[in-house]
């Protein structure tokens, strides 16, 4: 699809005002920076999606016993480091959000501890040539990196962080939210017009820190479950709750945007092909809320059939729905796919 069309198509979704920021639309998120293609959350991940043009970064953050912000998309860092052939004996059973997870945890690490580990690719489908090369960095070695970006190469770069499991956090007396705000305005992000989301899959979090900045929080949403928070005080809903007309004029009153599960906009059928889409992007427009879908992959595995193995069929799809923005493991084939 043609530039001038996917303008045509935003200008005709009738997005509200607050729903548009100074960035392009839709926006291009590299997901845990361009993962499809480097172990996720390393600074040459990140590296990769500014160079293929995503126009911002995710970075998923969890704490160190120190209490330092270091990128990990979980807690449990098994899965994506070497840390199990390093430090074997500090393997444990940690209960997280209620479930019982063994494994090694980053609050169980000190900083200089998690530096002497080395990133490796999650999924055994992917290439696994970049496996012990990279360390993990720390939230303030990522904003650091994307200034040197922007003066580099005269462009804004978003940053789009993720505290994760931040009542987990908060229970060990691990202040992940605080200091996730204390760190932006150390790099001078302070403005709803500065390229920052934060974003949440609980929504106690976001709620308490509404009325302490002006920068753009998001509200993530699950096609199934509960946030967690609402799972420990007994708040029964769920957030297909928060998706009905008065539960986003609620979540508008804590959120600038929500980022839900694709298959919530787009529905795919048991068969992998294309179900009528919902009327989600309108109705959160209508409660002045931007919608950013994840995660949009290339992979085989995860590329719904419905799109003939072409990922910038799945790129032109969510434009044409009007999606304000998308995750992506794979911004080069975004890129291509808008045209841009
Ligand atoms: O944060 C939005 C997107 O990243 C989906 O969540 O599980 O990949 O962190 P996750
Ligand atoms: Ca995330």
């Amino acid at each position: 699809m043609r530039l001038r069309t996917l303008c045509l198509v935003a200008l005709v979704t009738g997005a509200a005002d607050s729903s548009r920021g100074p960035e392009p639309r839709p926006l291009i998120i590299g997901h845990r920076g361009a993962s499809g293609y480097r172990p996720e959350h390393t600074i040459e991940s990140y590296r990769l999606a500014i160079e293929q043009g995503a126009d911002v970064i995710e970075p998923d953050l969890v704490m160190t016993r120190d209490r330092v912000l270091v990128a990990r998309h979980e807690n449990e860092i098994g899965q994506t480091t070497d840390v199990a052939t390093r430090f074997p004996e500090r393997k444990r059973t940690r209960i997280i959000d209620g479930e019982s997870v063994t494994g090694w945890f980053a609050e169980d690490f000190t900083l200089a501890e998690i530096k002497t580990l080395r990133a490796r690719e999650r999924l055994p489908s992917r290439s696994h040539a970049f496996d012990g090369r990279f360390e993990v960095p720390t939230f303030d070695e990522i904003l650091s990196f994307v200034r040197a970006e922007e003066r580099r190469l005269g462009r804004r770069i978003g940053v789009y962080p993720e505290t994760k499991h931040p009542s987990h956090h908060e229970s060990l007396d691990l202040p992940i939210t605080d200091s996730l705000l204390a760190a932006l305005e150390r790099f001078g992000y302070r403005e709803r017009e500065d390229p920052v989301f934060i974003q949440s899959f609980e929504t106690a979090n976001l709620r308490r820190i509404r009325p302490r900045t002006r920068l753009r929080l998001v509200q993530l949403i699950e096609d199934k479950g509960r946030p967690a928070d609402f799972s420990a005080s007994n708040d029964a809903r769920t957030y297909r709750d928060l998706l009905t007309a008065d539960g986003l004029r609620e979540v508008a009153t804590w959120a600038d945007g929500i980022g839900p599960f694709k298959g919530l906009v787009q529905p795919i059928g048991e068969d992998g092909e294309l179900l009528p889409p919902t009327s989600l992007v309108a109705d959160a427009h209508r409660a002045g809320l931007f919608v950013h879908v994840w995660t949009l992959r290339a992979d085989r595995s995860f590329l719904p059939a419905g799109y003939r193995g072409d990922a910038g069929a799945e790129v032109r799809r969510m434009a044409e729905l009007g999606v304000d923005g998308f995750f992506t493991d794979f911004p080069d084939l975004a890129v291509a796919a808008l045209g841009r």
